[in-house]
């Protein structure tokens, strides 16, 4: 399945701005929820419509509304959270669902510590959050956990990835769509993403 780069340039100059060292909390935060909600409209490009028929104050007109399964959003915790924030600003029906994973500092390996998915998230539309794609570890483990639960094509929006990463996903979930506002060059020996933009957690909690 295809990876997917939002190359809009006002994702690009907000990516930018996001890497910064000396971008403060605040704007960190503000800028994943933007650049979350504008990569939010190439992901959801392909949702079907359908025709109704609406009545406007001058006359009766055939418009287009979203048809088909209602939405999901799958945030991994803790960083996911930004990202369906901004997401929600433009679907504000879709249920939220929550996966906890921690990557462990030394094995890289994610560990997981909550689950609560929507009842009938397989009948759903199902878009999966992380604002970094690093390894691919805790994505895969997400996907793997959807899978479970019988979700059967969601799509991964991540802001940034590494190739590592973007492999590991296509290697364990070849169907699962990738969409990405930036590809970096590769991984550290600590597992951070290069250039990157550092840990995104602590960035946007200000923890650490
Ligand atoms: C970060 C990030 C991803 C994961 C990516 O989360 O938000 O979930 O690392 O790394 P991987 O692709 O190698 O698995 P982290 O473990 O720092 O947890 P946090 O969101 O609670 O800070
Ligand atoms: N998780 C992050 O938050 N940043 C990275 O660069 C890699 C994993």
């Amino acid at each position: 399945m295809a990876v997917t780069i939002v190359e809009h340039p006002l994702v690009q100059h907000k990516l930018s701005v996001l890497r910064e060292r000396a971008t403060n909390v605040r704007d960190f935060r503000a800028l994943c929820t933007e650049i979350s909600m504008l990569m939010a409209f190439e992901a959801m490009r392909g949702l079907p419509l359908e025709e109704v028929v609406v009545e406007t104050p001058v006359a009766t007109a055939r418009a287009q509304r979203l048809a088909g399964k209602k939405l999901a959003l799958v945030a991994i915790l803790r960083a996911g959270l930004i990202m369906a924030d901004g997401i929600l600003e433009l679907v504000p029906n879709a249920r939220i669902g929550h996966v906890g994973m921690y990557r462990d500092e030394t094995t890289l390996k994610p560990v997981r510590y909550f689950v609560k998915l929507p009842s009938d998230i397989a009948d759903r539309e199902v878009f999966v959050l992380d604002p970094m794609l690093a390894t691919g570890g805790s994505a895969v483990a997400a996907l793997d956990l959807l899978a479970e639960h019988g979700v059967t094509a969601p799509r991964l929006l991540c802001i940034l990835a590494a190739p590592e990463g973007v492999a590991a996903v296509r290697a364990a979930h070849p169907h699962v769509e990738i969409i990405l506002a930036g590809l970096d060059e590769r991984l550290d020996e600590r597992g951070y993403i290069v250039p990157g933009l550092g840990d995104a957690g602590d960035r946007i909690y200000g923890t650490r």
